[in-house]
């Protein structure tokens, strides 16, 4: 229990000391951290999909909250010529296709758009937008603070970032300026050199603390947790090591198939896509050491020594460590659905893999010996994102002649998706007289007696980048880490002449490929 009576799990769930408005003072507090300054956000790539889905609504509802600094200005920038009153029409109507929003003060929001068009390889047009930025800024007295956010295809990147830096716009407390940040989405790169390459541009004009790379995992609630849960309790430490954990599961696996991305994801595939962030993001905070502080730089301090235990793979016996797969026809939701290389836009031929499970050692003290399987594709079973911590059997059973049973052993399941919640099996002796065990699970539902606000993991990273905390961000070390660990892998398997046999087939609607089912069992089996 903390220090204002809040909340332990018990079996039956959360035991919650307090009334519920209690609580929702506490999740108030803890959307903020500390002051946000006023500031510009520049959106780069105002007219597409993600300002329009994700950045304008999360925006829209940090505002609700009352959480967006004061006095705030949003620019929209992108090539489409229009004015401010059309902009914030606009997203107005995008927001209204959305299923019931609020809209009662959107109108107070929407004074906070501006609209400014860009041409991405003119350096005169953002001559034009710098101007715009400083006459705008002290207009709204933003007091030179700016967010630049790259919501554009990752060909743009490096053009923008630099002509923002030759504007003189990345640099801080200078000619008007405040704080500077550019906020950059993945895919950082396609391997090692492409990333170093973005990397060098980035740093030709920003320095690493003005730089916030977003994996959208890490602002998932339940992934945060993930440290809390290790580190504010003593149980499970002394437990989470070689000597006692048989091996790791991280599964983030989906439903869906390519959908409207086949352009991107025909160059992507499963390990480009979901491996070099997501699932190392899961794998290092299940695998770290306890920094000394939680704060930013110490807690990637940490990840990154995770990524430098990996131990590399043996490319002469990849396909040991390695399934790939890709989906075929099958059913999803009751409904037939096609194979991969008959979606549009895909190569017929296609050798893209949709489904990977790599088993991944870390080679240290706390770790040595231990798998962690990492599997993710599209087109599975269920959308399920969870990590399971098998633990050893007992050393010895004593109740073998009485059982005659084996005895299962115990299991922690951190539940990301679709339920957030925390499961340990172990277990119990049946009631009644005869002597026989059952697992059972112990639950703890994430979201159960929380009544309060609840950040999506576009609010929580924009308020961060607002309050320059990068805590939930990827650092350029880390980045370049694992793709050194990643592009061997890759170059092996897109140049191996035997590419088509190692690309397994599987049915739409199932757990993957047959050769990947040992080891599926091994992190789905729930009991
Ligand atoms: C994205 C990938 O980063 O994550 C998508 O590009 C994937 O292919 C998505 O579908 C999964 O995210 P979530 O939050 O739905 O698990």
């Amino acid at each position: 229990m903390d220090d204002r009576g809040v909340a332990v799990g018990s079996e039956t769930g959360t035991v919650v000391k307090g009334k519920a408005s209690d609580l929702g003072v506490y999740v108030s507090e803890c959307l903020t951290v500390g002051p946000v300054d006023p500031c510009t956000i520049v959106i780069f790539g105002a007219s597409g999909d993600l300002t329009a889905r994700k950045l304008i609504p999360a925006l829209y509802h940090l505002h609700l909250n009352d959480t967006l600094p004061d006095p705030v200005s949003i620019v929209g920038c992108a090539r489409t010529p229009m004015g401010n009153e059309e902009f914030r029409e606009r997203l107005r109507d995008a927001h209204m296709d959305g299923a019931s929003v609020d809209l009662s003060r959107w109108d107070e929001f929407a004074a906070n758009l501006y609209y400014h068009p860009v041409l991405y390889d003119s350096l005169q047009s953002f001559t034009d937008l710098a101007e715009y930025l400083r006459s705008l800024d002290k207009q709204r007295h933003t007091q030179g603070n700016r967010i630049f956010y790259l919501a554009i295809p990752p060909t743009l990147y490096q053009g923008t970032a630099e002509m923002i830096g030759q504007i003189g716009l990345a640099r801080e407390a200078e000619d008007g300026n405040g704080w500077s940040r550019i906020v950059v989405e993945k895919p950082f790169g396609r391997d090692l050199p492409t990333a170093m390459e973005l990397e060098r541009t980035l740093h030709r004009s920003f320095h690493e603390h003005q730089i916030f790379r977003i994996d959208h995992y890490l602002a998932k609630e339940t992934v945060q947790n993930i440290l809390m849960f290790r580190f504010a309790n003593t149980i499970f430490e002394p437990i989470w090591n070689r000597s006692y954990v048989s091996h790791v599961g991280i599964i983030a696996s989906e439903k869906l198939g390519v959908e409207h991305r086949a352009g991107y994801y025909e160059q992507s595939g499963v390990l480009r896509d979901m491996f070099q962030n997501h699932m190392m993001q899961l794998l290092s905070l299940t695998a770290m050491e306890p920094p000394s502080l939680f704060e930013a730089d110490r807690v990637r301090d940490e990840k990154i020594k995770v990524y430098r235990s990996f131990k590399p793979f043996d490319e002469a016996n990849q396909h040991r460590d390695l399934i790939l797969g890709q989906y075929g026809r099958g059913v999803a939701d009751g409904i037939e659905v096609p194979a991969y290389r008959e979606e549009a836009g895909v190569n017929p031929e296609s050798l893209t893999p949709t489904f990977a499970l790599m088993r991944i050692f870390v080679d240290n003290w706390r770790w040595r010996g231990v798998p962690f399987y990492l599997v993710s594709g599209k087109r599975l079973a269920q959308k399920v994102t969870r990590i399971v911590v098998q633990f050893k059997r007992v050393p010895h059973s004593m109740f073998r002649s009485v059982l005659g049973e084996d005895i299962r052993a115990n299991r922690l399941t951190l539940g990301i998706y679709p339920q957030e919640r925390i499961t340990l099996t172990f277990q119990t002796k049946n009631p009644g007289a005869r002597s026989c065990l059952r697992p059972v699970t112990m639950d703890f539902y994430y979201d159960q007696s929380v009544s309060g606000p609840i950040l999506d993991a576009y609010e929580k990273v924009l308020l961060d980048c607002m309050q320059g905390d990068q805590m939930l961000f990827w650092r350029k070390d880390s980045v370049e880490r694992c793709w050194s660990f990643l592009t061997p892998i890759l170059s092996q398997c897109e140049a191996c002449a035997d590419r088509e046999q190692r690309l397994h087939p599987y049915e739409s609607g199932s757990w993957g490929p047959e050769e990947a089912q040992k080891w599926m069992r091994l992190i789905l089996d729930e009991a």
